[in-house]
């Protein structure tokens, strides 16, 4: 697949994108700039660049140019929370304006969409992003976005992001790319033809889920690029430099961290499915997953999130979810601790998650470990 544009790789780029040595003092590692506000010059201006934190701040900034690196795009534009980052993208949009969702994604996302946002005016439509029939027939001439997170969360769906990027270009809209799942290690969706990409940091790219952020990067400058700048500041959604600096800390082993949680999710998949209490497992690294052809071509590795289904229903899912030692019992994701959560209890009636599934977000423990944590559960079930 197309790599980012700058000379070095990825995992060059995650140490050294947006970490200046600090000009006051040479300190390697970027102090924590907590001022809010910043002196001015004797003729009013501001010709160190900042004057108040909501506009800009230097762990910002940084955490900003890195992930602009990581992804291979021309503004990134950080927010409190990767709900801020994709309400900004939506407010970004004007009412009456329609948008295109694939059918499985975050809920919360969903949940804005139908509830805020339909309010407020903007039309949208939720297809089977997997079938391009689908995405045309859904098209309006007031489409202006397609929204798709590839893989997907619960069901761990693979969208293709290169034809849903064509579509969308054929009619004069953007496709936006959750990438919070796979994160610029392994997949990069502004090269497959996405024109942003949007991230919950709090996940992999904070990496020991102790800090909160999101971050969307636009493929280009431009004025929709602009818009969403304008509610980072205006709007006040901006990540806090504490929390700057700790996912940008987080960064610096992404690359290792991914890899790990590919392989173990990989063994895990492997025994879950031969396993004879589960009936179904999610994850695009097994050759017969409906998305392994597509996720063989458009990402590095298959990632460290899967989801599986038990012989049973509610009361035998949460009941293995409460025999696990190792594996923790929370929501969330990408840290290195193995969680497990029960998507149809959190999601309530719009879930697509049947009440057999679990999702299991795969952490950096030793695999055998998870594995017979996993095989006693599930055992001492049958
Ligand atoms: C795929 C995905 N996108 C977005 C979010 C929301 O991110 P945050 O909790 O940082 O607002 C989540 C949270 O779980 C998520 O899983």
């Amino acid at each position: 697949m197309a790599e980012t544009k700058h000379p070095y790789t990825l995992q060059t780029l995650s140490i050294h994108s947006g970490r200046p040595v600090e000009p006051a003092t040479g300190a390697v590692s970027l102090p924590i700039y907590t001022s809010t506000t910043y002196v001015r010059d004797a003729d009013g201006g501001f010709s160190r660049e900042y004057a108040y934190i909501r506009d800009g701040n230097p762990n910002r900034n940084s955490i900003e140019d890195c992930l602009m690196a990581l992804e291979g795009g021309e503004q990134a534009v950080a927010f409190s929370s990767g709900m801020a980052a994709a309400f900004a993208v939506f407010q970004a949009l004007a009412p009456k304006d329609h948008v295109i969702l694939h059918r499985d994604m975050y809920f919360g996302v969903r949940e804005v969409i139908r509830g805020v946002f339909a309010r407020w005016g903007l039309e949208h439509t939720v297809v089977d992003m997997r079938d391009i029939r689908q995405i045309r027939e859904a098209c309006r001439p007031e489409t202006k976005l397609l929204w798709l997170e590839t893989p997907s969360n619960p069901l761990i769906e693979i969208v293709e992001i290169q034809p849903a990027a064509e579509i969308a270009h054929e009619i004069g809209a953007k496709l936006a790319c959750e990438n919070t799942f796979a994160t610029p290690v392994l997949q990069n969706p502004l090269a497959l033809g996405a024109d942003l990409v949007v991230h919950s940091m709090t996940k992999y790219l904070s990496g020991h889920s102790d800090a909160m952020g999101g971050m969307v990067v636009l493929k280009s400058n431009s004025e929709f690029g602009q818009r969403i700048k304008d509610y980072q500041m205006n709007g006040g959604a901006v990540l806090a430099p504490f929390d700057c600096w700790l996912i940008l800390r987080g960064i610096q082993t992404l690359v290792p961290r991914m890899r790990l949680h590919c392989e173990n999710a990989r063994r895990i998949a492997n025994f879950l499915s031969t396993h004879r209490a589960v009936a179904a497992v999610h994850y695009p690294g097994l050759a017969n997953d409906p998305g392994h052809t597509i996720a063989s071509r458009q990402m590095r590795d298959f990632g460290g999130m899967l989801a599986f289904e038990i012989l049973g229903g509610r009361k035998e899912a949460l009941a293995l979810a409460s025999r696990l030692k190792l594996i923790v019992r929370a929501t969330s994701l990408g840290g290195t601790h193995s969680l497990i959560e029960h998507r149809a209890s959190i999601e309530g009636e719009q879930t697509r998650a049947p009440e057999s599934l679990l999702r299991l977000s795969v952490g950096l423990e030793d695999a055998n470990d998870l594995i017979q944590d996993l095989d006693h559960a599930l055992s001492t079930g049958l």
